[in-house]
């Protein structure tokens, strides 16, 4: 096969992690004799933002429609206020592809551990489904200066029915593909009364059509601390926009570091291409250094990889990125002391025995 991805590596450990990706894809590529990649690198960031005035050319939404998937890194600068970094970049990308499934694995790799002392290997394994269409992030409000030294702020969140079910679809689906068939669905329809109230009903209507998968409801405040207390009761869990952010940065850390944890932003009617990126941030604070966790970045590179058929060589990748943690070849953030290329190369190195 011929895989041709655009890839947009952005800012911070963006780039750092972002260029492991690509090593180990090339490498996988290499070793496997299966498939060819094609990249074609844009360079849009903060810094050139900067430079230019402008994050994404005016075509570049069309630009990257012409691949087969899009491998992202992280956008976000301490030079640029973050919500024109974001919706400059990252959520036009989701919203225009119609990526309206954000899929977040999290679980404790082997070698490595929880920082809830009795939680074991095998004991969080956890797949959250977001909403990545509107919800909280729909981009309706406003600022309005009511009156001199008083401006309100509106941020409207919008929940429509059409994207409540495909969602709630896409994670019935999930659950029931995996063994314990279990889906947990998180709200705030107690304080909030129209679209949490709308998204519940939605989800009880489409439960339905799935008798076959065990359903609960939490709100998302006690849901972080079911989380923490009981992990093992959680498997494949439906969240909105911002809750779903939230829950997967705890979700992350609780299995070892938000540095581990992949995401993939998915058009499941693949008219668009799919978009697939750690779900962790720029990192400023540890740019530039050498030390960021590529194991994200590779985790969602392997994502990438099933979802354009090689699911054989994505599990050998996954299972590569799990030898390597055993091994005890790990960074910082997993108690470790190796850099981002040591991992990475001994990540390659793990390839050239499948
Ligand atoms: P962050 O995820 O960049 O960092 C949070 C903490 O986790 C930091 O201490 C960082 O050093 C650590 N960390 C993150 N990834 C790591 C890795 N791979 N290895 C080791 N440690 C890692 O979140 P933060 O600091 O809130 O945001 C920084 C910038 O990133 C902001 O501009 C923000 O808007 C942007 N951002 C962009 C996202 C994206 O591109 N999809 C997602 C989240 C934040
Ligand atoms: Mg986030």
């Amino acid at each position: 096969s011929y895989f041709k991805v655009g890839v947009i590596a952005g800012d911070g450990i963006g780039t750092e992690i972002t260029e492991s990706a690509i090593q180990v894809l090339q490498k996988l590529a290499d070793v496997s004799g299966s498939f060819v990649w094609e990249f074609t690198h844009y360079d849009w960031s903060s810094d050139k933002y900067l430079e230019r005035g402008w994050y994404m050319p005016e075509d570049g939404l069309e630009q990257l429609k012409r691949h087969d998937a899009i491998y992202f890194g992280a956008v976000g600068s301490p030079k640029v206020p973050d919500h024109i970094s974001l919706w400059n970049l990252i959520l036009p990308i989701r919203k225009t592809l119609t990526q309206y499934i954000n899929l977040r694995p999290t679980r404790i790799l082997p070698g490595t551990s929880s920082p809830l002392k009795s939680c074991q290997i095998g004991d969080l394994d956890w797949v959250f489904v977001r909403e990545n269409s509107e919800g909280e992030y729909a981009g309706h409000g406003g600022i309005t200066e009511v009156a001199p030294g008083n401006a309100i702020g509106t941020e409207l969140a919008i929940f429509s029915q059409a994207a409540c079910e495909r969602v709630f679809r896409f994670a019935f689906d999930t659950a029931r593909s995996r063994p314990r068939k279990k889906l947990t669905m998180v709200t705030k329809s107690n304080a909030q009364r129209y679209g949490m109230v709308l998204w519940d009903k939605i989800f009880w209507e489409i439960a339905k059509e799935y008798p076959d998968v065990e359903t609960d409801k939490m709100l998302v405040d006690a849901m972080t601390v079911r989380m923490t207390l009981h992990p093992k009761s959680l498997d494949t869990i439906v969240a909105t926009n911002l809750h779903a952010d939230i829950l997967t940065d705890l979700a992350a850390a609780l299995s070892g570091s938000i540095g581990i944890a992949p995401s993939s932003n998915l058009d499941p009617t693949r008219r668009n291409p799919s978009m697939f990126e750690p779900i962790h941030g720029s990192a400023p604070d540890i740019a530039g250094k050498g030390v960021a966790n590529p194991i994200g970045a590779l985790w969602s590179a392997a994502e990438m990889l099933r979802w354009l058929g090689a699911g054989r060589e994505a599990d050998e990748l996954v299972k590569s990125i799990e030898t390597v943690t055993e091994a005890g070849v790990r960074t910082r953030d997993l108690g470790g002391v190796a850099t981002t290329k040591e991992v990475t190369d001994t990540v390659c190195k793990e390839l050239e025995n499948i």
